[in-house]
Parts: structure tokens; sequence; C-alpha cells
């Protein structure tokens, strides 16, 4: 696959994310009415939105990360997840917000919330940037989505294809030969 040229499709211009985001902002802070809220973003793809949303967040919060990982290598299919909770603060008692780049099938933050509810948090919810469209294995939804997206595989604004991409300022879909190709040559 070349860099970011022929095979990848702008799907969200930065206009748009930067609109959807200030949305995301305006429901969460009507939803915590001046509660302090614990921001924990899941690494490594919220990085881009966690930066932006915080900003625009006119409401007392502390930040937080944790990292949560489950592709391996160049494949657009999830292997097992690994949870790192080291660089997590003290939750106990506070409210919780997840913050996470895409809502897949839903399993990274079924895991998460699993992981969460040991730690007792007072309250736990969680915002994603986008939402991809009838893929949700889990019964759990995310509490506030910022874009639906169809069903493809998508790279920027901190999301990732092999650990490249994450620096596109815009949301770009990956042509599915693409991804055919570069899963074949792996040995998905
Ligand atoms: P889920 O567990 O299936 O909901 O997937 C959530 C995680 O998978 C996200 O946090 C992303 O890291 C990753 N992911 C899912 N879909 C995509 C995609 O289209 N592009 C890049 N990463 C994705
Ligand atoms: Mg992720």
């Amino acid at each position: 696959m070349k860099d970011t040229g022929d095979h990848v499709k702008q799907l969200l211009s930065e206009q748009q994310i930067r609109e959807g985001v200030g949305r995301l902002a305006d429901e969460i802070q009507a939803y915590y009415q001046g509660r302090p809220v614990t921001v924990v973003g899941v690494l490594t793809g919220s990085l881009v939105l966690l930066a932006d949303l915080i900003r625009v967040l006119d409401m007392p919060l502390r930040v937080g990360v944790i990292q949560a990982h489950s592709y391996h290598g160049p494949v657009t299919t999830p292997g097992p997840l690994s949870i790192n909770t080291d660089l997590l603060p003290d939750v106990t008692d506070c409210h919780v917000l997840l913050v996470d780049d895409i809502f897949d099938t839903g399993h990274t933050l079924h895991a998460l919330t699993e992981r969460f509810t040991a730690l007792k948090p007072a309250s736990l919810r969680s915002a994603v940037l986008l939402r991809k469209s009838g893929r949700g294995e889990v019964s759990l939804q995310p509490d506030f989505v910022g874009f639906e997206i169809p069903n493809e595989f998508v790279v920027g604004y901190g999301l990732d294809y092999h650990d490249q991409y994450r620096n596109l300022p815009h949301v770009a879909a990956i042509e599915p030969e693409d991804i055919a190709e570069a899963d074949k040559a792996a040995g998905a």
C-alpha cells in the first residue's frame, strides 16, 4: 500500500471532525453539569481526540490514560485484547469518562467496562469519535458518539493501520482490495 495517496479516500474532513468534537463536548458538558470528571483516553487511537476534546470541554476534569490493543501487525481483524492500567490514576469514587477512537465490535469497550467496574468509580460513561454501523457484537453501546460511519476500515485522526496514518488530520477509509492484499501478505 502506498502512502496517503491513491488507496485512501477521505471520509471526514478536518472541519467535520472539529464540528463533531464540538458536539461531543456540548453533550458531555450538558450531561455532567459541572461535576468533576476523570477523562480516560484509550491509547493509542484516542490520542488525537483526547487532546482536542479536553481543550473544548469547559468543565473541571483530570486526564488519565489506559492502553488497550487488539490489532497485532498489519491486519484489520482484531487479535486477543491486552489492557495495561499502569498509567491510570486512582478512579475510585470518581466520575470516569472513557474516550476511544472508534466503537467497532464493542469488545474493547466491554472489556474496559468490566475492568473499570472493579475499580468502583462513582460512574462510568464512554465517548467515541466513530461508531461503525451494524458491527456491534455486545449489548453495550457508547454513551456519546461523534459520527456513525459505514463498515469500512478507517485511518487518520489517531486511527492506524499497522501503526501508520495516525497523523492524518482527517479520517480516511482504506480501499478493501488493499486491505485484503495486506492481510493476505500478513497471513491473516
Ligand atoms: P472493537 O473492540 O471491535 O470495538 O474495536 C475497537 C478498537 O479497534 C478501536 O479502539 C480501534 O483501536 C480498533 N479499530 C476498530 N476498527 C478500526 C478501524 O476501522 N481502523 C482502525 N482501528 C480500528
Ligand atoms: Mg484503539
